[in-house]
């Protein structure tokens, strides 16, 4: 069983913790980590129907046990609700708990979940404190790390939001385990991204423990996610508000987004999506001669390994393509904006392509 680590997420003007441990979800770690951030009442946990009994049931009980006064509110899943319809009922189910300005929000569930409750908490009397208890891989190595929240709207995905830093990020490897495995692999793609983006050794060590990671151990499961979080952190203390290196982060995601959105996120997992958007980045860097052949290979088999999908859907309309490239947030004076990847472990960012290199990349 894997130790606790605690990671500091160190930025500018705050200061919070990645806590990373096999069963700190059930052993009192979490429930610690509650009761010293505590500070008002009640703390209210934000959850999926599914994820209630499993996880907050048993944080709640034991709250209660220490005479802390908890409330539930259950939103339930989907990308599709990730609007500000949906906002409504979680501003007005955090009024009707009673949360005050020392209030704590809980979100226990994956990334649309965290997305929603930490701009709801960002937002709320004007930024209320909110722990994550990220519970997919690709929450947990993402979308709670580093603050960005948001919404939805009809002309694109996470247009509404907020960078608000949350108070703590609570993470147990545990929960992967009842992860459907088309969802774990989606999530071990922004994982490989990674390896990509920062540090070969890491893509290597990935490839290594590929059995381990597909099987669940969560020994090894503990260990990249640690890796990820470091990494992530790192960035996001160089650059919180995305002006400049934390655009590495998108590598994969300028086409990626573009694929779940022109397929109207019903064929695609986001990161298979991504992962399809880094070959064809990789394809676009060949074109630019940015990224050597040899790099693309490199790429495409990897994970091709984790059994994630690589080739672009030419079959795409061009139009509803370059529709979503456009009212993407990346787009920046109707330049589309690229990371390049160099080699394995380094790459360019805020990179402008054209639209005909796109074409000739990805259509021919
Ligand atoms: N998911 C990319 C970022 O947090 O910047």
């Amino acid at each position: 069983m894997s130790q606790l680590s605690i990671l500091p997420v160190r930025l500018a003007e705050r200061e919070y913790d990645i806590g990373i441990g096999d069963h700190l979800l059930t052993n009192g770690v979490a429930v610690e980590h509650l009761l010293s951030l505590r500070q008002s009442e009640p703390i209210v946990f934000v959850t999926h129907p599914a994820l209630l009994l499993r996880y907050v049931t048993p944080l709640v009980t034991s709250l209660e046990k220490e005479g802390v006064r908890c409330h539930t509110l259950v939103y339930p899943p989907g990308e599709h609700r990730k609007t500000l319809a949906g906002m409504m009922k979680i501003y007005s189910g955090f009024a009707q708990a009673g949360v005050d300005r020392k209030g704590l929000v809980v979100v226990v569930g994956g990334g649309v979940l965290g997305d929603m409750v930490g701009f709801a908490a960002a937002t709320f009397m004007r930024g209320v404190r909110f722990v994550q208890i990220p519970t997919t891989l690709l929450a947990q190595v993402d979308a709670s790390v580093g603050g960005k929240t948001a919404v939805d709207l009809p002309e694109g995905k996470n247009l509404v939001g907020a960078f608000y830093q949350p108070s703590a990020v609570l993470i147990d490897p545990q929960t992967l385990n009842s992860l459907p495995l088309r969802e774990l692999r989606s999530g071990l793609a922004e994982v490989i991204k990674y390896g990509i983006i920062w540090d070969k050794s890491f893509f290597e060590r990935l490839r290594f423990l590929r059995k381990s990671l597909l099987s669940r151990d969560t020994e090894a499961l503990g260990e990249i996610i640690r890796v990820c979080c470091e990494i992530k952190a790192e960035v996001v203390k160089q650059d919180e508000t995305e002006q400049n290196v934390r655009a590495i982060l998108n590598f994969g995601h300028t086409v990626g987004h573009a694929i779940e959105a022109a397929t109207h996120y019903k064929v695609y997992k986001h990161g298979e999506a991504i992962a399809i958007g880094m070959v064809s980045e990789a394809l676009i860097g060949e074109k630019l001669g940015i990224t050597p052949m040899t790099v693309t290979a490199e790429i495409e088999a990897a994970l091709s390994e984790f059994g994630l999908p690589t080739r672009f859907p030419k079959s795409l309309p061009q139009t509803e393509f370059f529709d979503a490239m456009m009212q993407d947030k990346k787009t920046v004076f109707g330049e589309f904006k690229f990371v390049l990847a160099e080699e394995v472990g380094r790459v360019l960012y805020g990179q402008t392509v054209s639209r005909e290199v796109i074409e000739r990349s990805l259509f021919d």
